[in-house]
């Protein structure tokens, strides 16, 4: 071990290691930071620099080291040493009983047998496999006997140990594999869709297949982006010393630093149970993350060899699953609707049916690959479900109940709205139209350039964009501005004071602030917060419009893709010569200082001192009283603050209303000051 380090340097990078992984263990997994994002960042740059400044001492196991390269060959298969078996299902307390029944017969046991019940995560499954307690490889369930290996994927996540901690007394071992769930909670999955949506980018349905999505990315720095969580429960081959119950190993496996979900019971019987599976049919909502069920396991690792495993399914566990609320109907239709930048997504038209609330007459298919995956065809009937209560689904097809005049689902190959041909890339399951004056393309960007972010033009909904396109011959966003009472008022649904509101809303646009315009011309991959970025740094549409490459990328948050992605557009001499008519119309965005200039005028009414909200960053938490969430947003940032929907180190207030969550909690733990209703008022009025 002969080398040029420092003996002491060897110590230092060892410590910051050991602390960093420590923080990590502290606020992934047990969700109790000790130190500020600040303080984290200092300990991750310092040892940065001293593995740069010293080779020898890089190490895979560094926290440094997560997020490694690209794939360039795909995944390697991995075969598991313990299969990754199911579980059955089942769906009624009787079922419940009957698998009771079941297991203490073939055990020979009478009396009452105790189990663990634990929540069914609904993610994708994964086994992270540990030799002499560093990770050797993580791997997904695949068929069950062989799996993707997605090591460089589950290192990003920093709940997933790089090593593990010692346990102590002779109970290591030198190899464990660890078996656990995957997922994104709500808002993690509300991030990405928010995102993907202002890039315009196809939805993930649901939190599990932007999991599913996220892990077969073969670049682990988009990965790293994804807020993917984990939660463990199995163990598969180990040589560790194991206590005799399945709770008690769960206890182990916190020990070992994995995340363990703590909604865990054991239960002294089936009965203790099926009221569990009460509590919860309920108590899930609470939760911010997908279940849809519940695992019932047999306590005693003992009975497990015992009971031993179907071709399927152990006999000792079992899946007690909550009801979903479905419907049966007729699929009538599948319609490929054009979306703002050209992405094309296919519809199923529905029966109209009554499901948990609302009728529903249209359900999402996604791509091409879900429908062939599902194997729907027109005429079927299948069962929908709302899929995280929002967006149906069809969940199903009812083959049993074909007739034969089912009729399966052929991709256009052209565009179903102007016809031209459809663009099916190899890297992405998306499929796009290029046309960029395809009717439905129009409406959807002029839906976009109206909605309440960008120009904000009151009653520019749905049916009108399509009445305008349709009947008014509306191409370029410039057409709008010369929309006359009269041509307005011959459109349905269309009397004299509604297109007198509709001109004036039109009107009153043409002074929105520039980032309201920037996000409004639907730029690919330019969402709200990079809209506003770019104009509080370009100032003026003429200086973004003129902007290089190195100019673009100068912006903070703006990176190569987006960049590329902006320049293009001002390249097209399309938009080139749609920009000029926009300002022609009188279009004049409030440049850049737009948000400035109102701080400084609402500081003008109370002197010269400026707003003591300009330059702060707000988190809104909880129900307020007075106004929306929206309207708290605008006032915010109308005297030149900015709001973020996490907190942070970088938080400077919380502002609390009623029925507050955990961002509350997270601003205490990190000492943020907090606001209720009142005092926010008085920050707002300038009173403080
Ligand atoms: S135990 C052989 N526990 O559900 C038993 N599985 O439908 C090993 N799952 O493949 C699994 N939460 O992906 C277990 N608390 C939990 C679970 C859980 C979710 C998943 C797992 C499994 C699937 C079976």
């Amino acid at each position: 071990m002969s080398s040029s380090v420092p003996e002491t340097v060897r110590q230092r990078v060892e410590t910051l290691r050991q602390e960093i992984e420590e923080h990590d263990y502290l606020y992934y997994v047990l969700n109790r930071p000790r130190i500020s994002d600040r303080e984290y960042d200092l300990l991750m740059r310092e040892l940065e620099e001293l593995e740069a400044r010293y080779p020898e001492l890089r190490s895979p196991l560094s926290p440094t080291q997560r997020v490694g390269e690209k794939l360039t060959e795909g995944f390697r298969t991995i075969t598991h040493a313990v299969p990754m078996l199911s579980i059955s299902n089942t769906y009624s307390q009787a079922e419940l009983r009957e698998f009771d029944e079941r297991v203490k017969r073939l055990l020979g046991l009478s009396g009452d047998l105790e189990y663990v019940v634990e929540l069914k995560i609904d993610g994708v499954a994964v086994t992270v496999r540990y030799e002499d307690g560093a990770l050797a490889y993580g791997a997904t369930r695949g068929d069950g006997f062989q799996g993707d290996d997605i090591t460089a994927n589950l290192r990003t996540i920093r709940s997933v140990p790089l090593q593990l901690p010692r346990l102590g007394g002779g109970r290591d071992g030198r190899i464990i594999e660890v078996r656990g769930e995957v997922y994104l909670d709500y808002p993690g999955f509300e991030r990405i869709n928010r995102q993907r949506e202002a890039e315009g980018e196809p939805l993930f349905a649901n939190p599990r297949n932007a999991t599913a999505g996220s892990l077969k990315q073969l670049d682990p720095a988009i990965v790293a982006q994804r807020p993917l969580q984990t939660f463990f429960y199995a163990i598969g081959e180990t040589d560790y010393v194991l206590p005799p119950t399945h709770a008690e190993r769960l206890e182990v496996l916190e020990q070992l630093h994995f995340r363990v979900n703590p909604h865990r019971s054991v239960c002294r019987s089936i009965e203790e149970v099926i009221e569990k599976t009460k509590e919860w049919e309920t108590r899930r909502e609470t939760l911010d993350y997908a279940t849809d069920g519940l695992v019932v396991k047999v306590n005693r690792v003992e009975y497990w060899e015992r009971l031993g495993a179907t071709a399927k399914a152990p006999r000792w566990v079992v899946a007690y699953k909550f009801s979903a609320e479905q419907a049966v109907t007729t699929l009538k239709e599948i319609v490929c609707q054009v979306g703002r930048t050209g992405t094309v997504t296919p519809v199923a038209v529905l029966e109209p049916v009554f499901l948990a609330g609302t009728v529903v007459s249209r359900a999402t298919l996604h791509n091409a690959e879900e429908i062939q995956r599902k194997d729907i065809r027109v005429g079927d009937q299948v069962v929908i479900e709302k899929a995280g209560e929002i967006i149906p689904q069809v969940v199903r097809v009812l083959t049993e109940l074909r007739t034969g005049r089912e009729k399966p689902f052929e991709f256009p190959r052209n565009c179903p709205c102007c016809g031209s041909p459809l663009l099916f890339s190899e890297k992405e399951v998306a499929v796009r139209c290029e046309n960029a004056s395809c009717p439905d393309q129009i409406k959807d960007r002029l839906l976009h350039f109206g909605q309440r972010d960008a120009m904000d033009i009151e009653g520019l909904g749905t049916q009108l964009t399509e009445q305008l396109v349709a009947k008014l011959g509306v191409r370029r966003f410039g057409d709008l501005y010369r929309l006359s009472r009269e041509a307005l008022e011959s459109l349905e649904r269309m009397g004299p004071k509604s297109a007198e509101n509709l001109v004036q809303a039109i009107e009153a646009s043409k002074t929105r602030p520039l980032w309201a315009l920037i996000f409004g011309l639907g730029i690919r991959h330019v969402g709200l917060q990079s809209a506003k970025d770019l104009a509080a740094h370009f100032g003026s549409l003429d200086a973004l419009r003129k902007a290089s490459r190195e100019q673009l990328l100068a912006v903070e948050g703006i990176g190569e893709i987006v960049a590329e992605s902006i320049e293009s557009f001002f390249r097209n001499p399309d938009n080139a010569a749609m920009l000029d008519d926009l300002l022609a119309c009188g279009v004049r965005p409030e440049e850049g200082a737009g948000i400035a200039r109102r701080a400084a005028q609402a500081g003008a009414e109370r002197g010269p001192v400026a707003s003591p909200i300009a330059g702060k960053t707000f988190v809104l938490t909880g129900t307020l009283k007075s106004m929306t969430r929206s309207e708290a947003t605008q006032r915010i940032e109308a005297l030149g603050g900015r709001t973020s929907s996490s907190v942070s180190a970088k938080t400077d207030y919380v502002v609390v209303g009623e029925e507050a969550g955990s961002k509350l909690e997270k601003a205490h733990k990190l000492g943020i000051q907090t606001l209720n209703e009142e005092e926010f008022l008085a920050l707002l009025e300038g009173k403080e």
